[in-house]
Parts: C-alpha cells; sequence; structure tokens
C-alpha cells in the first residue's frame, strides 16, 4: 500500500541500501549519489514505494524514519550505533516524559534515536564544546523534527559539561537519565551526578577499558551503584555466494563499553 508524501523530508534509497535525505524543496539541490535535481518537481506526483529515476540511478522513495535518518545522517564525530543506541534507550528508561541531559552531542548519532521516543513532556539538554561537531548533530536533529519526532523541549548547550553545569541546572536539575559519551568520563560524573533524581541513571560510552575502570571509580565515588558494565557484540548474517545464510565475513561488531550505574538515594 502507498501513502501520498505530506511530509517535509523522505528518503531515497538505492539499490545497494544506501539511504540520501531529501527535505522537499523548490530549487535545484546536489546531492552526492544522487546527483543534481529538483524535489519538489522531481516528487510532487510520487507516492512511498514508487521508485523513481533521477540521472541515471533508480531510488525507492520511502519516508524518512529512523533508519533512513541514521543510514542517511551526516557524519563528523564517531556516533554511537543502533545496537548500543537501543540498549542504552532501554536500560535507561528514556521514554515520552524523561529528563535526559547528554554530552558530547557529536554528530548527534544517539540523539536522534533519543528524540524519536521522546515526547511533549521530556526534556533532552546536549552539551557539547566543539562548534564543528555541533553544527552536524543539530542539522541531523532538525531532520528528526522534519520528520515528525518531538523536540520543542531540546535544549543545547555550547561547552563542556563541567563548565556548563549552572546552565544545565537552570533548564532542569532532576534528570531521569545521563548519558556520558566525551574521552574524560570523571570529570563529567564528579560535576554532574547531583543532578540525578533517586532512580535517575547515568551511562558512560568508553571505547577503552581504562575509561570504563575510571568511569567505575568515579560513579562510585559519586555515590552511585554500578548497575551494568560490559559490551554488546553484533553479528549480521547474509546470503552465502554458493547459497545458504550464514555470519557476513567481516569484523565483529565490538563498538564500545558501556557502564551504567544508578542513584538510589538523594
Ligand atoms: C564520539 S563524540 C559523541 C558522538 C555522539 N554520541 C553520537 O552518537 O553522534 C564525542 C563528543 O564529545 C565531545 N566532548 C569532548 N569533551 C567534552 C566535554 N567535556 N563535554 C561535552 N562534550 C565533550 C567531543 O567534542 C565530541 O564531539
Amino acid at each position: 500500500m502507498s501513502e501520498p508524501i505530506k511530509e517535509d523530508i523522505i528518503s531515497l534509497r538505492d539499490d545497494s541500501g544506501n539511504s540520501y535525505l531529501v527535505e522537499i524543496k523548490d530549487e535545484h539541490i546536489k546531492i552526492k549519489g544522487v546527483g543534481v535535481f529538483n524535489p519538489l518537481t522531481t516528487l510532487s506526483d510520487t507516492n512511498f514505494g514508487d521508485k523513481i529515476t533521477i540521472g541515471t540511478k533508480e531510488f525507492f522513495v520511502l519516508p524518512a524514519s529512523l533508519p533512513e535518518r541514521y543510514k542517511g545522517m551526516k557524519r563528523r564525530a564517531q556516533t554511537i550505533q543502533p545496537k548500543d543506541a537501543g540498549f542504552l534507550i532501554t536500560k535507561l528508561g528514556i521514554g515520552v516524559k524523561s529528563k535526559v541531559l547528554e554530552a558530547g552531542l557529536g554528530s548527534g548519532g544517539l540523539a536522534i534515536q533519543i528524540q524519536n521516543v521522546m515526547g511533549k513532556e521530556g526534556i533532552h539538554i546536549t552539551v557539547e564544546p566543539r562548534t564543528e561537531h555541533a553544527e552536524v548533530g543539530l542539522i541531523n536533529i532538525k531532520n528528526g523534527q522534519k520528520a515528525g519526532c518531538y523536540s520543542e523541549n531540546h535544549i543545547h548547550i555550547e561547552g563542556a559539561i563541567e563548565e556548563s553545569v549552572s546552565e544545565i541546572s537552570n533548564h532542569c536539575n532532576g534528570f531521569d537519565a545521563i548519558i556520558l559519551d566525551l574521552p574524560e568520563h570523571p570529570k563529567a560524573i564528579n560535576s554532574v551526578a547531583h543532578l540525578l533524581q533517586p532512580g535517575g541513571r547515568i551511562a558512560c560510552y568508553c571505547p577503552v577499558t581504562s575509561q570504563v575502570e575510571s568511569a567505575w571509580i568515579a560513579c562510585e565515588e559519586a555515590g552511585l551503584e554500578i548497575e551494568w558494565a560490559g559490551e554488546l557484540i553484533e553479528r549480521k548474517w547474509g546470503r552465502a555466494m554458493k547459497g545458504g545464510i550464514r555470519p557476513v565475513n567481516g569484523p565483529f561488531g565490538h563498538t564500545a563499553f558501556l557502564l551504567i550505574a544508578i542513584k538510589l538515594q538523594n
């Protein structure tokens, strides 16, 4: 069943499974991998599920839902992948009413996953010291808004998290979840652990084991209880050349170590 396009943003998927996000506007644009075209005129009589040709390439026209936005997002800083984002969202209990603090924003890979599940009553504060990273992250967030994600209560703060504590607490001082994907966890934990409300959790995304250890110690020193630490390994399957389905050749999906700690008392 196909649906007429009403959205401000859609995705084009090529035969290799690549996704390209396209804002529907009446001007000629150039998208690497797609070509030069006018989205409004090219897509005006199109429904989701239609196949269109731009230049010499064919594309399926699809909604810009989260997997398409993740695949088609702009990237600068390394992003948190869906396997870890999904786990973090579940383990931290992030949902429509959650109050979430996230640093650093980076490319917004995690931010778009968080905003996909948040509603009107939630608050999402992101912090990022590097303007060039924030620019990319904020474009990806904006694309989520155009696709219908609720992020009116998103506040972005430019700066290092440990230097932004009073600005953060002006907006919210009782977070359900704090997520730290940055190089120096202890400094950040020391500065913001007191902003968690009882039952709130902090998660640290740690590419190397020394970071897990220092985050673990800092959480305990801040009076938090470690709830979970470890890693998620993803192993993808595909079609074998001579028939059958089997794990694909390629790297095992280690990305980083994750640590989750809970605040039990004030
Ligand atoms: C790996 S990136 C984050 C990626 C992001 N989680 C995503 O999924 O796209 C780490 C970011 O942390 C930022 N950062 C470094 N130190 C920071 C600090 N003290 N406070 C806040 N952000 C910081 C960096 O500039 C960088 O953009």
